[in-house]
């Protein structure tokens, strides 16, 4: 490797080592939780089975809505789970705010348009897919920074551009499906290791 490139690779690095260990704290509560699924509803602009247009209901609780699961000692979202719901739409940056969210999927249905950096403070995820859908854009490489990830899909999208530097511990992760996209040039190793 060329030595500006390799040192280009390991300032990519560290930066985002040290943006990964600035993770803003923000006061969330089960009502910012509410706000933000609001936001998501909001950003669906085709619900054709009216899924969430009726069952996403301010007369009952978050954690009574479909697709969501709460935490029992908290009282917070814990999973947003939309798969193949046959959603158009795009992903609201207020999703970010969901802070105790462990599992998100929003597998096999239409969302497109890029991933909000506001994603990257959700970090207690350990399972995500965007796998199936139409998003575009550069994957981001702030997931692989998750201390708890173990499983996550971006599979059959349009993302673009190259594949994520490699994180600074993987040792959680266990499966990541990045086929069917858009993605290219250099791909480390370790990541090489994990494609399927
Ligand atoms: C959530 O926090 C806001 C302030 O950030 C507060 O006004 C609201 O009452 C809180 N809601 C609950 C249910 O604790
Ligand atoms: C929303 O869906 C959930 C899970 O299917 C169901 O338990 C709940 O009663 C539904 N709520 C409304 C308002 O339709
Ligand atoms: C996607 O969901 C549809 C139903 O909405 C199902 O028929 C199809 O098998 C699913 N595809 C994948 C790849 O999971
Ligand atoms: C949630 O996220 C949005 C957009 O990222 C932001 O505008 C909003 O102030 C955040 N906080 C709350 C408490 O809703
Ligand atoms: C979402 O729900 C589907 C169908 O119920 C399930 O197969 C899948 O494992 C769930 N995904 C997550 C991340 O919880
Ligand atoms: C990714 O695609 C977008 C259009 O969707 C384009 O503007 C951008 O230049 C592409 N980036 C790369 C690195 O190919």
């Amino acid at each position: 490797m060329e030595n500006s490139a390799f040192f280009r690779f390991f300032a990519l690095l560290l930066l985002h080592c040290f943006m990964a260990s600035l993770a803003v704290a923000v006061r969330t509560n089960i009502t910012t939780d509410q706000s933000a699924l609001l936001a998501l509803k909001a950003h669906i602009t085709d619900d054709p089975h009216k899924i969430l247009a009726t069952n996403w209901s301010t007369s009952t609780s978050v954690c009574n809505w479909i697709g969501i699961t709460c935490g029992a000692k908290h009282l917070r979202v814990t999973a947003l789970n939309l798969s193949a719901m046959g959603l158009t739409g795009t992903i609201a940056p207020h999703v970010g705010n969901l802070s105790s969210l462990s599992h998100l999927s929003f597998e096999n249905n239409s969302f497109h348009g890029s991933l909000p950096n506001e994603l990257a403070s959700l970090r207690r995820l350990q399972v995500v897919s965007f796998g199936w859908n139409s998003f575009s854009g550069v994957l981001p490489s702030w997931f692989w920074f998750f201390p708890k990830l173990r499983e996550f899909y971006a599979n059959s999208n349009r993302f673009n551009g190259t594949i994520p530097v490699t994180p600074c511990t993987i040792s959680s992760l266990q499966i990541i499906h990045l086929r069917q996209n858009m993605l290219s040039g250099f791909m480390p190793f370790i990541i090489y290791h994990f494609l399927s």
